[in-house]
């Protein structure tokens, strides 16, 4: 295992290339399924997560290569249709196979994905469409075992919450599904979005796409994608926070601000200076962060993947801030981490009460999950001695080569083998 060892506390100054979105790239991924031949995507992530789907696709008979930030996903001898549990039980996102082979071959046996670090995470929505789509579905140890009798069918199917997941698996199986389909309450999160684009790009009829209603005409067959994946908002978020802890001046390049508004005001509310232009994001900031209030939201809301990150940029703010999940209830690993670093943070259900630190002292973490470990490797650059982030697999799931982009930045930042 590795853990990454951190001497802080360091400024980050320079400028760092943005990568491509992972939750982007996983469900164009599934999409390759969906048609025969060569999908190809660009601007790829080289990460856990993306090798790790790349496993999921090749066990169900897809032939991958992924290569300087190209993947291509050979589909034309793809004929399996089990996900089986020691794949599905490591990604949650492996879900995302069960509408391209429903909707491809009219059958699918998938593993039930299970809970994960921050609760239960259903997957009833996913269930619950495919079922509207005429999908007959059985529980059977374990495994979501799907088939159809012929095409699936159009429908119409309102999601309850939004789910970005449901709304990604839907769209996919419904593209090839007979008739129309309506989909009502999606989620407008731009990977989403980014999807439907890639798919209509193939010979899908989408209309509605970056709103919450979306109507799809089922065609025959689509062409094999060929997309470049959007960059990662939330790569970019994490850097954006990290120097709103640690002060310095950052410009990103490759990325999208459109897709960053929530996350640049919460930024400018902190007390960061912004400058943006086409593809760039400069943060500035030279003083203590000021305190904050903030809730989670579906996009274009204030995302519960950069919770963790500005969580712990609040713990050095100068007064009292309150961050409120209202997406997942219990998405709070990182709380009595960012304490052992001398934070102050209190949690009452889905709501964090954060009392501001002058400073924070390094100390042995561990995090278990993704964004949690980028928020603890944030506060060890901050953070007054040695921080050791046990663990960092998590963090390899969804930022590519961190401490190197990091050290970069100034931060002292080694990753050492244990
Ligand atoms: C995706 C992202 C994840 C992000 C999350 C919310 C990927 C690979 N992952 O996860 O990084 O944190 O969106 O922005 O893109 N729900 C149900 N039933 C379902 C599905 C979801 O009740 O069948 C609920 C969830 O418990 C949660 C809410 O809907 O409260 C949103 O979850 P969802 O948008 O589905 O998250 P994911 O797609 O799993």
């Amino acid at each position: 295992m590795d853990r990454f060892v951190i001497k802080g506390p360091t400024p980050l100054v320079g400028e760092i290339a943005i990568g491509g979105a992972k939750n982007a790239v996983l469900p164009l991924m599934a999409a390759a399924l969906l048609a025969r031949g060569e999908t190809i995507i660009e601007n790829v992530p080289d990460l856990v997560d993306v090798r790790f789907f790349m496993t999921i696709l090749e066990e169900l008979g897809a032939v991958c290569n992924f290569e300087n930030s190209r993947l291509t996903i050979d589909t034309t001898h793809q004929d399996g249709c089990n996900a089986p549990y020691d794949l599905v039980r490591k990604m949650r996102a492996s879900i995302y196979v069960l509408g391209p082979l429903l909707a491809y071959h009219g059958e699918a046996r998938v593993s039930l994905p299970g809970g994960c670090a921050w609760g239960p995470r259903p997957v009833n929505l996913h269930l619950d469409a495919m079922q509207a789509l005429g999908a007959e579905l059985d529980l059977d140890e374990g495994y979501i075992v799907g088939k159809t009798k012929g095409r699936l069918q159009g429908t119409r199917f309102r999601f309850e919450p939004v789910s970005v997941g449901a709304s990604a698996n839907i769209l996919m199986a419904a593209v090839l599904a007979e008739g129309v389909t309506e989909l009502e309450n999606c989620a407008v999160e731009p990977e989403v979005t980014g999807l439907a684009e890639a798919l209509v790009r193939s010979g899908a009829k989408i209309e509605g796409i970056g709103t919450n209603t979306m109507r799809i005409e089922g065609v025959n067959e689509i062409a094999p994608l060929k997309h470049r994946v959007m960059a990662d908002r939330i790569e970019a978020g994490t850097f954006m926070a990290g120097v709103a802890m640690t002060g310095g001046r950052v410009t990103m390049s490759r990325v999208n601000p459109s897709h960053l508004r929530s996350v640049v005001s919460v930024l400018l509310d902190l007390g960061c200076e912004i400058i943006e232009d086409e593809d760039l994001i400069t943060v500035e900031m030279d003083r203590r962060p000021k305190r904050i209030e903030v809730v989670t939201r579906p996009y274009p809301g204030f995302p519960t993947d950069m919770q963790a990150q500005i969580m712990a940029v609040c713990a050095l703010a100068d007064g009292t801030s309150f961050m409120t999940d209202s997406i997942y209830n219990d998405r709070f690993t990182h709380v009595s981490e960012l304490n052992r670093l001398g934070a102050d943070i209190r949690l009452d259900g889905n709501k964090a009460t954060i009392f501001g630190s002058e400073k924070l002292q390094g100390a042995p973490v561990m995090a278990t999950d993704l964004r949690a470990s980028a928020a603890l490797v944030l506060a060890g650059a901050a953070a007054e001695g040695t921080t050791e982030v046990n663990r960092v697999y998590h963090i390899d799931r969804g930022y590519e080569k961190i401490e190197v982009r990091l050290a970069a930045l100034g931060a002292n930042i080694k990753r050492e083998s244990y």
